[in-house]
């Protein structure tokens, strides 16, 4: 079903230890180029272990990343990440944020500050250039910060947990905007979740972590039509792939909180 001509990343045998402790083993998976994947587990399954590797931030024990072909050895501009806190600096305006990646790339030519323009429109941000990260809101500096990592053209979006950060209106808007730009490019996107509902209304694929050490529990392809409306989050099908998720979460997110209260008890005494 996969064509391996399409494949724009793959994952192959990864593991990480921390000294003793196994974050990921064995991890595998295809991304296919223009795919749009979630990633879903319980808390401390490798998930931003996983990403920062993707990222270049984080050496793998064992295994490795190919991109095209090629292996990732190093951060590159052919990825961005958005973390869950915006990374913006308190002392560059919105546009000096926007482009900063450009800057440092020495790419901030004419036709990349147009560009650069555009994603802030298209953030819904036209007209905020001059302004500071302190003279926005939360939801404001999260659509900069997406609009930093789009500035740079990445062919792979890395996105851990982006809006977690913000209040349930502002997240489901920015989960709109972010599939109306991703429908627009088609880039490949890696976006970590906790809200199981958020993963099935973005992804074509939700990939299913077991708990640590991280493991792909099960891969599930969403097959809700293009483009989705908010409403299909209120559809049948929509409800009946969250709880399917969910049923295959719910027994490692029970186990890890118990494996957390013995962990504190341990600690107490
Ligand atoms: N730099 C580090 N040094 C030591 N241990 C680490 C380091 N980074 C992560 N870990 C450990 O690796 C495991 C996986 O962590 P990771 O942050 O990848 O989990 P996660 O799935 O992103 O969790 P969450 O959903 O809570 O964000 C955890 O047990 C964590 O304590
Ligand atoms: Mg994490």
């Amino acid at each position: 079903m996969t064509d391996k001509a399409d494949t724009k990343l793959q994952i192959a045998d990864l593991t990480k230890s921390f000294g003793s402790l196994l974050a990921l083993d064995n991890l595998n998976l295809d991304v296919q180029a223009g795919e749009f994947i979630a990633l879903v587990g319980p808390s401390g399954c490798g998930k931003t272990t996983l990403l920062r590797i993707l990222a270049g931030l984080e050496e793998p024990d064992l295994g490795g990343i190919w991109i095209d072909g090629r292996e990732v050895a190093g951060p590159g501009s052919d990825r961005a990440v958005v973390f869950q806190a915006d990374c913006l600096l308190p002392w560059r305006s919105v546009w000096h944020n926007t482009v900063i990646g450009l800057e440092i790339n020495g790419r901030l030519d004419a036709r990349n500050r147009e560009y650069a323009m555009s994603l802030l429109e298209l953030v819904g941000l036209k007209g905020f250039e001059k302004y500071y990260p302190w003279q926005l809101s939360g939801g404001m500096r999260q659509r900069v910060n997406l609009a930093r990592a789009l500035a740079v053209q990445p062919e792979v979006l890395l996105m851990d947990e982006p809006f977690s950060a913000l209040d349930a209106q502002t997240r489901e808007i920015m989960q709109v905007e972010l599939l109306r730009i991703w429908e627009q490019g088609k880039k490949t996107v890696l976006f970590i979740t906790h809200q199981i509902d958020e993963a099935v209304f973005l992804a074509d694929k939700v990939v299913v972590l077991g708990r640590r050490p991280g493991r792909i529990r099960e891969v599930l392809p969403v097959t809700l039509p293009r483009p989705r409306p908010l409403e299909i989050k209120r559809t049948a099908e929509f409800g009946h792939l969250v709880d399917t998720i969910w049923n295959l979460i719910e027994q490692d997110v029970r186990q890890s909180i118990s494996e957390e209260n013995a962990r504190l008890e341990i600690g107490a005494d």
